[in-house]
């Protein structure tokens, strides 16, 4: 079997189809570096002293750890030289990353939640990073700074995204907006090799992923819809469910890829100053992306994740996404109110 490498397959990306430009495929090697790098110091475990917390909190009050931080910077320091970027977002930073002036500017916003399923990393389960491309609009990209305004795109404006899972195998999905296609790190050779072109999530499932401990929190159209995935052949709908929660949001889409299924970090009522956990730009929309580019569908409930309006960098979002026909029953039942 011929292998195809990720820079083979950028490549023909860039050559054949003419999908992305000599720019964005240099950007998509940069972060592919960044990652193996990442997964680097994720797989040395113990090994060092880079597991714990880092003894600060993030710009969302969340508790960073040591790998937190140890990803950020990885992503930045890869990303800051090559003159392919304008700006840079992530989760863990307050405000926009402007690039060094001894450093050229590019066309191009790249926004990432580094380390995405950090209460894992002590545990040895999955972890990854989920990354989102947009274009710089062109009036704010010759300013001196770039402003958190830049990035406020809607979802369906991203060129390219794509997440890791640091797993048993370290594996890179990609989406340049032409299908989503899954490579597996060679270890012995450092190369990413093309394992699954076009993945589908199928368009029925008979597996859910929710954190059944918010459920007294849940609106009432979720609260409906997981009630009767429980009752199973007893209830409405006639069949049994099986439930997985990982809680590395990576990991449980990246098994929804695989194999189908649907999941939700819907919006509660437990802290009513949060439209939901998860943060629009870093997580929902390239997770969106993703998912519908593999025909699958992804909503707020109310709306098509890809559609949101952003107002601020870190925005949460309530997210319900995967196979497609529970994904619209969902939403189906958040309409009848
Ligand atoms: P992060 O580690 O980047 O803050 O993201 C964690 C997210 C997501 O990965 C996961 O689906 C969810 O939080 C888990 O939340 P609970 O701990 O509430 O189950
Ligand atoms: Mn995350
Ligand atoms: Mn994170």
């Amino acid at each position: 079997m011929s292998r195809i490498t990720l820079s083979q397959f950028l490549i023909q990306q860039q050559r054949d189809g003419e999908r992305i430009s000599a720019d964005l495929r240099f950007l998509i090697e940069v972060v592919a570096r960044a990652i193996k790098a990442i997964g680097n110091a994720v797989g040395k475990g113990g090994l060092t002293n880079s597991l714990g917390e880092a003894g600060g909190e993030n710009v969302q009050g969340e508790v960073q750890k040591k790998l937190d931080v140890i990803a950020n910077d990885i992503l930045l320091e890869a990303n800051e030289w090559g003159g392919h970027l304008a700006a840079m977002a992530s989760e863990e930073m307050d405000l926009p990353h402007q690039i060094p002036h001894r450093y050229p500017k590019g066309e191009f916003l790249l926004l990432f939640d580094p380390l995405d399923g950090s209460s894992n990393i002590d545990v040895n389960i999955s972890v990854g990073t989920i990354f989102s491309v947009l274009r710089c609009p062109e009036g704010a990209s010759s300013a001196a700074e770039i402003g958190e305004q830049a990035f406020l795109q809607a979802g369906s404006r991203q060129l390219a995204a794509g997440y890791a899972v640091y797993g048993a195998a370290t594996q890179l999905v990609l989406t340049v907006g032409h299908g989503v296609h899954a490579f597996t790190l060679d270890r012995e050779t450092g190369s990413f090799v093309l394992t699954t072109e076009f993945m589908r999530v199928p368009e029925d499932t008979g597996e859910y992923a929710i954190n059944a401990s918010n459920a007294r929190w849940w609106e009432p159209p979720v609260q409906r819809y997981v009630e009767e995935l429980v009752a199973g052949k007893s209830g409405p709908r006639g069949r049994d469910f099986n439930m997985r929660w990982v809680g590395s949001m990576v990991a449980d889409v990246h098994r929804i890829l695989t194999r189908g299924g649907i999941f939700m970090y819907p919006k509660d009522t437990k802290d009513p100053a949060k439209a939901g956990k998860l943060r629009l730009m870093y997580e929902a929309n390239p997770m969106s992306l993703i998912i519908e580019q593999a025909g699958g569908a992804a909503s707020t409930g109310h709306q098509r994740i890809l559609d949101v309006q952003p107002e601020k960098l870190h925005q949460r979002v309530p997210v319900i996404l995967g196979s497609k026909n529970e994904v619209e029953r969902v939403a189906a039942y958040h309409q009848a109110g």
